[in-house]
């Protein structure tokens, strides 16, 4: 397994990456989590991203304490905005890292973390630090696609081609593009006794859709850092992502278009 100092954030944080994640909310990205979430709880959200997702938390436990953590301090400025512009009183943003929380054993009753464990060069570690500061009781929830079970039509040669690049490019990243199916067994060997697993999946197919994710893929193919670490890492040349691009246009605007992502889930309880 690669080491921490080896990993690299795949998607780095360029417009086209944040206007993809600032989509999520708590409905259509942690429903497995909701039935746990009532008022009063303490949530850590650990590489919290543009915040969304940790808003509507706040929103579901209130007056119970939400913390975003994230490893850049440019998107927790820009979540911190986001907490001002929405008048909640009982989240907070900070800068932290996933293997070395700062807080106390047993801060909180649930660590979530969605799309985090992915980028990981060791997520067993980052589990067992979340369940160091859960409290008795508390649960882990954690969420990531499966790139093994994506599927899509119009079935458009170049797509393989951005599906190859970007599991190269994720594991040459020092991360794991089909962590879906593998988060039960992280949290077994992270030491949690009961683990839930379940899936669920996104799906892209309107008009607007298919031009928010399709087109947002376009940007990512050729501006933001997987571009770069494809580039650097002779994943694909400038010309293949120029392609990759360009179907992703295509994809977007063919009426018959249909994505879905996969993602694995689990409720681990220490
Ligand atoms: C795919 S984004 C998910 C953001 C958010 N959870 C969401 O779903 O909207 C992954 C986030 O994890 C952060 N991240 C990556 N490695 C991290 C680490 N070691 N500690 C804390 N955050 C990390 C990245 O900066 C990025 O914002």
């Amino acid at each position: 397994m690669a080491s921490h100092s080896d990993e690299r954030y795949l998607h780095g944080h360029h417009e086209s990456v944040l206007r993809s994640h600032a989509w999520r909310t708590a409905e259509n990205s942690a429903a497995y989590l909701i039935p746990h979430l009532r008022p009063g709880l303490d949530v850590l959200d650990v590489g919290s991203g543009p915040g969304t997702i940790t808003l509507d938390l706040a929103r579901l436990v209130s007056p119970g304490r939400v913390i975003g953590i994230d490893a850049s301090d440019q998107v927790v400025a820009n979540a911190t905005g986001l907490a001002g512009d929405n008048d909640l009183a009982n989240v907070e943003f900070r800068t932290g890292d996933a293997y070395a929380l700062d807080f106390p054993d047993a801060s909180f009753d649930v660590v979530h973390a969605h799309q985090v464990l992915q980028h990981l060069a060791d997520p067993v570690a980052a589990l067992r630090e979340f369940r160091r500061v859960l409290r008795p009781g508390g649960i882990v929830a954690v969420r990531d696609v499966d790139y093994g079970a994506t599927v899509w039509f119009p079935q458009l040669p170049a797509l393989d081609e951005w599906l190859r690049i970007y599991v190269d490019a994720a594991h040459n990243a020092g991360g794991e593009p089909y962590a879906g199916r593998r988060l039960k067994s992280w949290a077994i060997e992270a030491g949690f006794d009961n683990v839930a697993s379940s899936a669920s999946v996104w799906c892209f197919a309107s008009d607007a859709e298919r031009e928010w994710w399709g087109l947002s893929w376009a940007a990512r193919a050729t501006e933001s850092d997987y571009a770069a670490v494809a580039i650097e890492g002779g994943h694909a040349t400038v010309s293949e992502l120029r392609e990759v691009a360009s179907a992703w246009r295509e994809w977007a605007s063919a009426k018959n278009g249909w994505f879905t992502l996969t993602h694995g889930e689990v409720i681990a309880r220490a």
